[in-house]
């Protein structure tokens, strides 16, 4: 897990109706970690829960602030309402160092497709990339009508849609993906159903021109049932396809943490025994994906997977 900080929130201030922009510093004034556009952070709100936010600026190599938006959801788990009820300015508030699985590669051309608050890591890499007045980078940006829009007065340029559903319908995504280029990188981040059709209208291109930000996708497509065997009693637990691991233990009657349940944070860690992982998280260090796996939303690579507790962030 990322070592933690304890920032101090100096502006919150509304982008639109349902986004607030928090700025995050040292209480101190000192210089916080390295990172890259992509990165995200893990706020622990005041409500409790754990919660990964995309970092908005490009940041490098030693950051002032970190600036997250976060858009309320008042059909989500608390996270966001949290955020947007009880931080103000000068909260006080637990934060990981940066983490980045959804890191830029160099490319001579991009294509950013953004919907909605998935215009936050994006508008980091689109900044970063258009600071020395470079070209080639297209970016799409999706929402459902100007009011809803975050940064709109940013994003004007010759390289740029803004589409708004609102009367126009949905954007026609295959015109801009029809013909595989290996000169260009795709990035999506935004809601599941557009990552999906992102994904589905890519099927013909490179896969590692292709970058999703996995982590904002998680239980969604493209997963296959499995069985997952817990190690302490031999129990054997169907894990079917709309159902993620760690909701699938519960309902089998074992008890596992977790709190963003996006693999973000860690919680919900188990020690792997057995059988194959497919790692989906944006949480893991390399050498934790040896021996454990986050069951909100990791899955089995393998028909059957053998698990079991993991404590003192070191396999027992
Ligand atoms: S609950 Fe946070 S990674 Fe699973």
């Amino acid at each position: 897990m990322s070592s933690e900080l304890r920032l101090r929130v100096s502006e919150a201030a509304d982008l639109t109706p349902a986004v607030r922009r928090f700025v995050l510093r040292d209480p101190d004034g000192g210089a916080l970690p390295a990172y890259e556009p992509g990165a995200h952070v893990v706020v622990t709100v005041p409500a409790g829960h754990k919660r990964g936010y995309s970092l908005v600026e490009p940041g490098g190599a030693r950051p002032r602030e970190y600036v997250v938006c976060v858009r309320r959801d008042d059909a989500g788990r608390g996270g966001s309402a949290s955020m947007h009820r009880d931080v103000t300015m000068g909260t006080e508030l637990v934060v990981s160092a940066p983490a980045n699985g959804f890191p830029l590669e160099p490319s001579p051309r991009y294509l950013f497709i953004a919907g909605g608050i998935g215009i936050t890591p994006i508008r980091a890499m689109v900044r970063r990339l258009r600071a020395g007045g470079r070209t080639g980078v297209r970016l799409l940006y999706l929402t459902r009508s100007a009011a809803e829009t975050p940064f709109l007065d940013e994003f004007g340029g010759p390289e740029d849609t803004v589409h708004h559903s609102d009367g126009h319908g949905p954007l026609d995504l295959w015109p801009h993906l029809a013909v595989p280029d290996d000169d260009v990188r795709v990035y999506c981040c935004g809601p599941a159903p557009l990552m999906r059709a992102v994904r589905t209208l890519t099927a013909h291109w490179r896969a590692s021109r292709i970058h999703m930000e996995e982590f904002r996708a998680a239980g969604t497509g493209m997963s296959l049932p499995f069985t997952a065997v817990w190690a302490p009693d031999g129990r054997r637990v169907p894990v079917p396809a709309h159902l993620s691991l760690l909701a699938a233990l519960r309902r089998a009657g074992v008890r596992v943490d977790s709190s963003c349940e996006a693999g973000v944070c860690g919680t919900c860690r188990l020690r792997v025994l057995d059988g194959e992982v497919d790692h989906r998280d944006a949480v893991s260090t390399e050498k934790e994906r040896l021996g454990s796996m986050v069951a909100c939303v990791s899955r089995a690579g393998s028909p059957e997977i053998v698990v079991g507790p993991y404590e003192n962030e070191e396999p027992v």
